[in-house]
């Protein structure tokens, strides 16, 4: 059976920069509170007339470029996103159409942000079985209109920013090399402390003016909580990706882990006991970008020169439902 290797990468974040010191205006915070509690300097934001599948557009043409693919090259496209166009349908097929292609399964892998890790593992598990030989897997997020930027909504607002990562993924010969393992988790008894109530079917009525009114249509999050499990539960899955594969800390290259929050980040790299060099951060830049989070710091970190064939590349993620996991890759 081949391995799944990925083909290349490639990511996109919209032009308007958001600095911390712009939330001032609209809420009761600080550049300094915003820096020590989660490393965030700044954030990209969407224009107006952007939606979550031109992000993952942007990202894709990078990479079919830099694989020297076509879009009508691609078997399948896997669309991890928590912001969607639309309620439905998913934005797999927005971002086909604008692909210019037809007559191709899209799969919309709604884990949040694990989705990235989802949708790896879906994608790996149909390379293998020989379904498809050339699958885009992307992660892209808007996060900005989701926001409520008011004092009410501070501890989130400030967090999460817009922007897509590509990767196009497919099978290689080497048997060295490839996507060796992906652990995936879930725990549905967290599902409130990060989540949005309102759009679903369990409310009735389902949207109303009092429910807006009350904010329920915007993210809420009990982030002391997400902090404590996201902090020990990223190192838990990556020690399982380690003993699957007969490995040791020492022997990753790069762990690159979801950008929730840097202090998030140092815990995981405390816990693993990894070098400095051995992790790559960039939360500081773009915020947390849900599901795009990890295909962009992996494209940041690819075309910085870095990862070398052999090496082993470890990812991690954590976000709601509780959703989490690992995949460890011979790069
Ligand atoms: N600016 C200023 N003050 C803020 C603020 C903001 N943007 N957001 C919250 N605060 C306030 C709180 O209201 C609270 O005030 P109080 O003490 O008067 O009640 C105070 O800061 C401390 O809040 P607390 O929640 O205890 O802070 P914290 O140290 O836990 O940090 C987070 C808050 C959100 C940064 C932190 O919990 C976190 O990062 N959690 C994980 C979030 C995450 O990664 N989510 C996505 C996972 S995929």
């Amino acid at each position: 059976m081949p391995r799944t290797e990925f083909i290349s990468t490639g990511f996109y974040v919209p032009d308007r920069v958001v600095r911390n010191e712009e939330f001032t205006q609209w809420m009761d915070t600080s550049d300094e509170w915003i820096r020590t509690r989660t490393g965030i300097r700044e954030r990209h934001w969407a224009a107006d007339d952007q939606a979550t599948s031109d992000l993952a557009l942007e990202a894709t043409k990078v990479a079919l470029e830099r694989a020297g693919m076509k879009a009508s090259d691609l078997d399948c496209i896997v669309f991890a996103t928590v912001s969607p166009d639309y309620m439905f349908p998913g934005s797999g097929v927005y971002l086909q159409r604008k692909l210019g292609i037809a007559n191709i399964p899209c799969l919309d892998v709604r884990d949040q942000c694990t989705g990235f890790l989802y949708g790896l593992s879906v994608a790996d598990a149909w390379i293998r079985t020989g379904q498809y030989k050339r699958v885009l897997l992307v992660g892209a997020e808007l996060q900005s209109v989701g926001l409520d930027l008011t004092t009410r909504g501070r501890d989130l607002a400030v967090l999460f920013g817009d922007g897509a990562g590509a990767a196009i993924l497919g099978p290689t010969d080497d048997p060295g090399r490839g996507v060796l393992s992906t652990h995936l988790y879930s725990d549905g008894a967290y599902a409130e402390l990060l989540w949005c109530n309102l759009g679903g079917t369990a409310n009735r009525p389902r949207l109303s003016a009092e429910q807006i009114e009350q904010g329920l249509h915007w993210p809420k999050m009990v982030g002391r909580e997400v902090f404590k499990h996201a902090s020990t539960r990223m190192p838990a899955s990556v020690h399982e990706a380690l003993k699957v594969n007969g490995l040791t800390k020492d022997q990753i290259t790069v762990l690159i882990a979801h950008q929730a929050n840097q202090r998030i980040s140092e815990m995981v790299q405390k816990q693993l006991e990894l070098r400095d060099d051995q992790v790559y951060n960039n939360i500081e830049r773009y915020g947390n970008t849900t599901a795009a989070s990890i295909p962009i710091a992996l494209d940041e970190y690819v075309q910085s020169g870095r990862l070398k064939r052999g090496d082993l590349l470890v990812l991690t993620a954590f976000g709601s439902g509780f959703t989490w996991g690992s995949a460890a890759i011979r790069w």
